[in-house]
């Protein structure tokens, strides 16, 4: 059984046996194994065991959705190569790409293991943006792919279109409850003592 690591630090440091690093994407190097929700990655690995792609990974804001995905981008790395993409910047490098006559990353993300997309439905839908995640989900089609969302899966066809709908529900869904992580704190006296501060 693989131990989770105490911190981050040691975390980033961990040098897998075939001399490979365990890199975390830009913005979450604070991962720790430690904090993972342990029945939410076994359900994931079980998803992916299964090949039930897309997993769609939904739920309210500050779940950990973006946190998990992460932890199963960073399992994949050293195995098949994952590529871990934010859904705006992607839309964004897509768009620009195209306007430069240049074909994007979309041959890399075919050939990588797996394709992390997180938080798609941020920002307002058009007609490009959903082209894009459209060629994205064809591209991906019965290979490993998570998505996250806030979006719930009954409102996909809304927020984006029916296309876009059908072929994320036709792979699994995994939704994470509970309350928003980033203000846990508020629940322990000391972090209260720490946190918060009132001048009269
Ligand atoms: N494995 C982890 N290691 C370290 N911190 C974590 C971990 N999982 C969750 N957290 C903490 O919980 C917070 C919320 O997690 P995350 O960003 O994954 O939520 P989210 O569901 O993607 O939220 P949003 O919908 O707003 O994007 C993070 O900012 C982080 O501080
Ligand atoms: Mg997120």
């Amino acid at each position: 059984m693989q131990q989770a690591t105490k911190s981050a630090t040691i975390w980033q440091k961990q040098e897998l046996p075939d001399g490979w690093k365990r890199r975390a994407p830009a913005g979450f190097e604070s991962l720790d194994d430690a904090k993972i929700n342990q029945e939410a990655i076994d359900e994931l690995r079980r998803l992916v065991r299964e090949r039930l792609f897309p997993i769609f990974v939904h739920g309210a804001t500050g779940r950990g959705k973006s946190f998990l995905a992460v932890r199963a981008f960073v399992g994949f790395q050293s195995r098949d190569g994952a590529t871990f993409l934010r859904y705006g910047d992607f839309v964004e490098e897509t768009i620009r790409a195209s306007k430069n006559g240049q074909i994007g990353s979309f041959p890399a993300i075919r050939d990588t293991g797996l394709v992390v997309l997180d938080e798609i439905g941020s920002g307002i839908a058009n007609e490009w943006k959903n082209e894009i995640l459209l060629k994205l989900l064809d591209v991906r089609r019965d290979r490993p792919l998570i998505i996250t969302s806030n979006v719930k899966p009954s409102e996909l066809a809304q927020v984006f279109d029916a296309r876009i709908a059908s072929r994320i529900l036709a792979g699994s869904l995994l939704e994470l409850g509970g309350d928003d992580l980033r203000r846990e704190w508020i629940n322990d006296p000391a972090e209260r003592a720490r946190r918060v501060v009132k001048i009269v």
